[in-house]
């Protein structure tokens, strides 16, 4: 998954020869996930038509303040246009389109969307090689990146005057994977490893029966991939589950028992940055295994248990530089037993969520935390999806790390 999925692109396009790849470029924001809307300077629909780019981005292409030939004409609200984009691209961005952004220049309905817009905007040149390298180009860009814009330089090679130098517009993969690795270069997680247990472990009994738990997986599997959006490299442990992720950043390493679990967990723990034990671990598991199916003979069956490795405990012991993070799941004496654990498991963060609220706990895609942190101050959360969940214990991961 990109870092692109889901967000809002809007790109502009001026008029160069370059407009005509830009019909690629739609195409490759919306592999990648992306929602596209278009806005063309009036003189760029002479290089590639909006019924290509308003098919493929599946959006109306705007390039005047009213359509025209509209008899019900509708008001092209430029602002509207620039708050409702995560990202601004312009590309192909001319000399021109580039001296007006610098100057405020607003004749145009992509010069004042650029104006109102309150995003990222990312600018990539397309010109002829002496036009590139003219001085009032080059303050064009200078007096944009210090607007913080940002520049997806162009290339060199063959140009449309047949001249060969720089002024080539970056190709549209390229254009993509600079903004993806300009995004992922700014997220707060990059270059962190985070590990994750998730979901429950099974106890085998014998060959066909195990002793298992309700948990789905869920919190574990958001938290997974809320890391993911923040940068993170991600390693998910989790045991068995209907939850999917399929996302570059995120590893998923499958395991069965408490004890895989923990081998896993050690194994990963020491390139970590953060742990977060989410996993609904087992306390107990039979003694012996049958290796066998175990006959009904007898009207009852008395199993032995033994306890199985407290994961988190563990790596609370050895932890060296690593932000720790355990959840607790309580009925009674909540808060109590919760900084009781918090101290005794040697962690940085505790989340503790109470059966007794409404909407928390295994199955519910919603959950109701309270976070509890080394110095045992309390945050108090309302009841929120996993997701929003697993924002706040990152951002008070975040807010941690950094104080
Ligand atoms: N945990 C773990 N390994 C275990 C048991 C628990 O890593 N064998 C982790 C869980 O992932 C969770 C935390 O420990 O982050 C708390 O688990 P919980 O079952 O609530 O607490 P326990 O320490 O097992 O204590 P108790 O069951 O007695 O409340």
């Amino acid at each position: 998954m990109s870092v692109l999925s889901g967000k809002n692109i809007l790109l502009g396009i001026s008029a160069g020869i370059a407009a005509y790849k830009t019909a690629t470029l739609v195409r490759a924001f919306i592999k990648a996930g992306a929602n596209v809307k278009v806005v063309m300077t009036p003189a760029s629909k002479d290089f590639v038509t909006p019924l290509t780019l308003s098919t493929l981005s599946k959006n109306p292409v705007h390039s005047t303040f009213t359509n025209d030939d509209d008899d019900n004409a509708m008001w092209n609200n430029h602002v509207e246009l620039g708050l409702w984009a995560d990202y601004f691209v312009i590309a192909p961005a001319t000399a021109n389109t580039l001296s007006k952004m610098a100057n405020g220049t607003c004749d145009n309905l992509l010069l004042a969307t650029y104006l109102s817009a309150k995003c990222k905007v990312y600018f990539a040149p397309a010109m002829d090689l002496d036009m590139y390298k003219h001085p009032s180009s080059i303050a064009s860009f200078s007096k944009l990146k210090s607007f913080g814009n940002i520049m997806i330089p162009a290339t060199s090679g063959e140009l449309a005057s047949g001249l060969i130098g720089q002024g080539r517009m970056a190709e549209p993969e390229d254009i993509v994977d600079f903004i993806e690795q300009d995004i992922i270069d700014g997220l707060p997680l990059k270059d962190k490893t985070v590990l994750i247990t998730a979901g429950p472990t099974y106890e085998a009994i014998d060959p066909v029966r195990f002793i298992g738990n309700h948990s789905s997986g869920k919190m574990g599997f958001e938290l997974a991939k809320t890391a993911a959006s923040l940068g993170a490299t991600v390693i998910l442990i989790t045991g068995p589950t209907h939850q999917t992720v399929n996302h570059n950043l995120i590893t998923v390493v499958p395991v069965t028992s408490a004890q895989e679990m923990y081998e896993a967990a050690h194994l990963h723990f020491n390139n970590s940055d953060i742990a977060i034990l989410s996993a609904a671990v087992a306390d107990y598991k039979p003694k012996n295994i049958a290796t066998q199916k175990i006959k009904k003979k007898e009207s009852t069956l008395t199993l032995e248990l033994e306890k199985t490795k407290d994961i988190l405990a563990s790596l609370g012991q050895i932890k060296t530089n690593q932000f720790l993070v355990g959840f607790a799941l309580e009925t009674n004496n909540e808060l109590e037993h919760a900084k009781l654990k918090l101290k005794k498991k040697n962690l940085d963060l505790i989340v503790l969520n109470s059966l007794n609220d409404k909407g928390a706990g295994f199955k519910s895609d919603t959950n109701k935390v309270t976070l509890i942190n080394k110095e045992e101050q309390e945050t108090v959360y309302k009841l929120k999806s996993k997701t929003e969940v697993a924002a706040d214990i990152f951002n008070t991961i975040i807010k941690t790390i950094h104080a």
